[in-house]
């Protein structure tokens, strides 16, 4: 498949990115982003599926429209779509993938790293967005604007997005005011609108720095970050209590770190709102905090939530699979699962379930149970009991 090939190549340009994400993933205890990547090639699934254009057409583009906000929105996605990607592969007569050893680990790590890194922007788009936002009338580019801000060909050319972000970021205060003063409302960043508006900028910054390459931030500096500058005041990630913001973990991101950041921006009045209630001081960043921050932020989604056994129970009762393995797991029509799923992780129950699909949907249709579908965080639940089960 001469395609598929285009799309092997077209998919290795991440792999600049994701030697950067390798400590990332390897701090989070996930699996190796690397070798999911060339998976993705080797068990076919570049053949149905496409990473941002690249790649089959058969099933959705996994760099674009799929959710993968953790490792569970993942693997329940894959899951629940089982059965549709199993008729498609028999009619391509292809072999259905298994996987062993760290397989699937490996890329779900990848599959959830697609998002870090920003597709390439537009500058085209982001010049007239630099007017559209009104950036124009306070900073000057192309030796034309207004001169209130200043002159943004003072960034070095190639600047890292996230440097541009950290810059809009710190200096909201004076900004956000001379905006208010001119009757402007503050600007608000839309999909990858902040990707081509800084992919603009990145072409103009005339400044003689040496180009900085987008590295990945560092999560255990993020983490830090996030409760040193206020953030864990008013922002759980994954957390239980109420809080003043949103809980990080829980909401909808599906976009790149830089669009997280455009996302912080955007409810920046509401944000300084809050933090005026608390009389916090407006936190600032230097060098490459934002940039660990974000990572932070980021990675820390990939766990998920912790999911409950007591649900998890339930699920396993409700969905049939106490009908086929027993209520304590001692096994009917399916094997024992006692002996084989305690002390084991996530990852590698998925897995096992994914291998042995093809004999559960036989068993499966003959004695007509449905295919068990999963929300993300029912499949937490039921893999935190299958974890713990049985004791
Ligand atoms: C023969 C084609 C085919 C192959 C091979 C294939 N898939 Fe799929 N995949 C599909 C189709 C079709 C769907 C959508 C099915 C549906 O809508 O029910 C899908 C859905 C998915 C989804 C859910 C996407 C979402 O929107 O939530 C994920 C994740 C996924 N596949 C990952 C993989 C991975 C990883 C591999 C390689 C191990 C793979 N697929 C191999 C055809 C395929
Ligand atoms: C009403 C005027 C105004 C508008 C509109 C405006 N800015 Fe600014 N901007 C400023 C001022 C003033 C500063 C410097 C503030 C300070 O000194 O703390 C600044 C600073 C910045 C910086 C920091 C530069 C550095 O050296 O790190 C960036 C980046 C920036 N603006 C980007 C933008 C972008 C992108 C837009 C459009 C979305 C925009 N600005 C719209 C007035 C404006
Ligand atoms: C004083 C409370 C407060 C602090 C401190 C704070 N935030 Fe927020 N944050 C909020 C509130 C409130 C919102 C939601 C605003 C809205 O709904 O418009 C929000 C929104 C956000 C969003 C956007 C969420 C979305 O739905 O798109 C991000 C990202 C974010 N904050 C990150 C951070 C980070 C990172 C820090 C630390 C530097 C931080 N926040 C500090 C209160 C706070
Ligand atoms: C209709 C019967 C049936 C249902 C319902 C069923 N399974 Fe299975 N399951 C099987 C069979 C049969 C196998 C063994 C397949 C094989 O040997 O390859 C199996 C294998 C497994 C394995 C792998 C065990 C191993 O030793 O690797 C796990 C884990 C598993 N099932 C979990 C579940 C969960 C969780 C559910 C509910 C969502 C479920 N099963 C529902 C019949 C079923």
């Amino acid at each position: 498949m001469a395609e598929s090939r285009s799309a092997i190549a077209a998919i290795a340009l991440f792999v600049t990115g994701l030697v950067a994400a390798l400590p990332l993933a390897a701090q989070m205890g996930m699996g190796d982003p690397i070798r999911g990547q060339v998976l993705f090639a080797s068990k076919g699934c570049v053949d149905c599926h496409a990473i941002r254009g690249a790649g089959g057409r058969i099933g959705p583009d996994l760099g674009r429209t799929a959710a993968k906000d953790s490792f569970f929105e993942i693997a329940s996605g894959m899951w629940n779509h089982s059965v549709g990607m199993e008729e498609k592969i028999r009619e391509l007569r292809r072999v259905r993938p298994v996987f062993e050893d760290t397989e699937l680990r490996d890329l779900v790590a990848f599959v959830y790293f697609l998002n870090y890194f920003d597709e390439p922007g537009d500058a085209k788009t982001g010049k007239i967005l630099f007017t559209e936002k009104h950036c124009v009338q306070c900073h000057r580019v192309e030796g034309e604007g207004g001169r209130e801000g200043p002159s943004l060909e003072s960034l070095p050319r190639g600047v890292s997005p996230l440097r541009i972000a950290q810059g809009l970021w710190n200096h909201g205060p004076e900004m956000v005011s001379s905006m208010r003063r001119r009757g402007l409302n503050v600007p608000q960043f839309r999909g990858a609108e902040i990707i081509d508006l800084f992919a603009y900028l990145r072409s103009q910054g005339q400044a003689r720095e040496a180009r900085e390459f987008q590295s990945a931030g560092d999560p255990g500096a993020g983490e830090r970050l996030f409760a040193a500058k206020g953030c864990s005041r008013c922002h759980a990630v994954f957390g239980d209590e109420g809080e003043i913001g949103p809980d990080l973990g829980r909401m909808e991101f599906g976009g790149s770190v830089t669009q997280i950041a455009g996302r912080m921006w955007n409810h920046w009045p509401a944000m300084v709102e809050a933090m005026d209630m608390l009389e916090m001081r407006f936190p600032t960043f230097e060098e490459e905090e934002l940039a660990d921050l974000l990572a932070y932020v980021f990675v820390s989604r990939y766990a998920g939530t912790k999911g409950d056994p007591v649900r998890g129970r339930e699920i396993y009762r409700a969905e049939g699979c106490a009908f086929c393995h027993g209520l304590d797991g001692e096994g009917t029509l399916g094997p024992p699962l006692e002996q084989v799923t305690p002390g084991s992780d996530s990852e590698e129950i998925i897995q096992r379930m994914w291998n042995h699909a093809p004999e559960m949907w036989g068993e499966m249709g003959e004695h007509q149970i449905e295919w068990p579908r999963f929300e993300a965080h029912q499949l937490a639940d039921l893999l935190s009991f299958l974890r713990t089960a049985w004791e």
